[in-house]
């Protein structure tokens, strides 16, 4: 893969239901970026899971992810809590997580011509996939505040589930994304902190933004 010169890359980690995604949806509308949401294709592979269970092979994942368009992503079936949980447990795999890299990297470092360069969020972005990133940012919020939006987000999609159902994934998920071996969720200290907790979208939008237009504009 050749890499792209002279592009804007942006690196962003979190739990679960932090806003990562609504953040980096806005940063690559604002500076016309190239958007990767990794946790599609760990959501896209625990569902090939729950789908295939004993037929489930290292060889059947290379070659879904070797054919995988960005229109698979899209599938609404990904947004349910059993995937979310699936992709929990299938992201630990070491082998899993290489077949993934290769496909965060030509997104990462060689997006479209048309884009001036990528956003992508997830959670080894900062640590593994994009270390070099010109903008690194740690999105965080506080479990109950996620609980609820993550909540009112599947209320809307009219998918079944209780508020404590919920909270017992994310918790579960944020144990297992930070204490995992491969690609465990942290912060580092060459990224930002934003806490979402008390802001809302766009006052949190006007942070990240303040923060990349002083570089951008130096
Ligand atoms: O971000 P999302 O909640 O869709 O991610 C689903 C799961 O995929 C996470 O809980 C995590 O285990 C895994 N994941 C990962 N590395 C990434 C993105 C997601 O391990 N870069």
């Amino acid at each position: 893969m050749k890499k792209r010169k002279n592009i804007i890359t942006v690196a962003i980690d979190s739990p679960a239901a932090a806003g990562a995604g609504t953040q980096a949806k806005l940063i690559s509308k604002n500076y016309n970026l190239f958007y990767l949401d990794t946790g599609k294709i760990y959501r896209y592979i625990g569902m090939l899971k729950l789908n295939n269970n004993n037929k489930f092979t290292y060889n059947l994942v290379k070659h879904k992810i070797s054919k995988l368009k960005l229109s698979n992503l899209k599938n609404r079936k990904l947004l349910s809590n059993e995937v979310a949980k699936s992709a929990s447990e299938i992201a630990k795999n070491k082998r899993i997580r290489n077949i993934v890299h290769k496909f965060q990297q030509r997104c990462a470092y060689s997006p479209p011509k048309n884009y001036k360069g990528s956003v992508l969020d997830g959670r080894d972005i900062i640590t593994v996939q994009v270390k070099d990133a010109m903008f690194k940012f740690y999105i965080t919020a506080s479990l109950k505040v996620r609980t609820k939006r993550r909540f009112a987000e599947y209320k809307k999609l009219n998918i079944k589930i209780t508020y404590k159902e919920v909270l017992k994934s994310l918790r579960n998920r944020d144990k297992s994304d930070k204490k995992r071996k491969y690609g465990p969720l942290k912060k580092t200290k060459d990224s930002i902190l934003i806490n979402t907790t008390k802001l809302s979208k766009k006052a949190c939008f006007l942070k990240i933004k303040a923060i990349m237009d002083k570089k951008l504009n130096n």
